[in-house]
């Protein structure tokens, strides 16, 4: 059963810094479920790379692969982040736009995190806690943010809160992931790019054939830091063709 999203949110920083500390014999009185979980960050090496290097959460290595090899956040771009909290993403996604001018060689770009949930500051970020990405109102903010209103990169790693059902998940993910097309259209600059966490399953070519539909190129990516056993695949969508 794939562990609830508060439950990610509440070991994600907290404990993983904590359990690193601990040994696997404080498991007594855990859940079997907690316990496998405890012991899989433990053995975890992006867990431990998470925590030395500051990053709010693992995924952090996910992004940071993605754009190792396809280059999408460049300095002086401007990047809408998804589902941020708490936030691992955004502190990718600001050193590398370079949005906090910690480069002035470079132009400075900016961060809009939105999340359901709180989001801690960020230097260099700008979030949107409490809010709904599929709402109009949401748009109508991100659009008044932004530099010039607009995006050059749309980031996703949102996720439902999982009802332990895996098919009923994987739908609810892949209609979230095609609602990012309505705010492509109002905040993607034309050849902007756009990267979608799914879990797969029957819809994946649903959404595969949506985002062809206005983006030129598509790709499927399996960072290594996504665990081989999870389901999870990101489309990299580049070259936003506005309608
Ligand atoms: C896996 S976490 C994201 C982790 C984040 N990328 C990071 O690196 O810290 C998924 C997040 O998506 C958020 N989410 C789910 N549905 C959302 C929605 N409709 N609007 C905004 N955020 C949403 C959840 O609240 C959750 O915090």
């Amino acid at each position: 059963m794939w562990k609830s999203q508060n439950l990610f949110h509440k070991l994600c920083i907290h404990t993983s810094a904590a359990i690193l500390k601990k040994a696997p014999q404080n498991l007594k009185g855990k859940r079997p479920a907690e316990q496998r979980w405890i012991v899989r960050q433990l053995r975890d090496p992006f867990v431990k790379a998470a925590h030395v290097q500051n990053y709010r959460c693992r995924s952090a290595f996910k992004l940071l692969e993605i754009d190792d090899k396809y280059n999408i956040l460049r300095p002086g771009f401007s990047v809408v982040d998804c589902g941020a909290a708490p936030g691992a993403w955004s502190q990718v996604a600001v050193k590398r736009v370079n949005a906090t001018g910690e480069n002035p060689e470079y132009p400075r770009g900016a961060v809009v995190g939105v999340d359901l949930l709180h989001i801690a500051p960020l230097d260099g970020a700008h979030f949107l806690s409490n809010q709904d990405i599929a709402s109009p109102a949401t748009h109508a903010e991100l659009q008044r943010i932004l530099p010039g209103g607009l995006a050059d990169v749309i980031l996703s790693d949102m996720a439902p809160n999982a009802s332990g059902f895996r098919e009923m998940d994987h739908e609810r993910l892949v209609s979230m992931c095609l609602s990012l097309l309505g705010l492509a259209d109002v905040v993607l600059k034309p050849g902007g790019c756009l990267v979608c966490k799914y879990w797969d399953g029957g819809l994946a070519r649903k959404l595969h054939q949506g985002l062809t539909e206005v983006f030129k190129e598509v790709k499927i990516v399996k960072p290594q830091a996504s665990r081989k056993e999870s389901a999870e695949l990101f489309f990299l969508a580049r070259l936003f063709k506005k309608r």
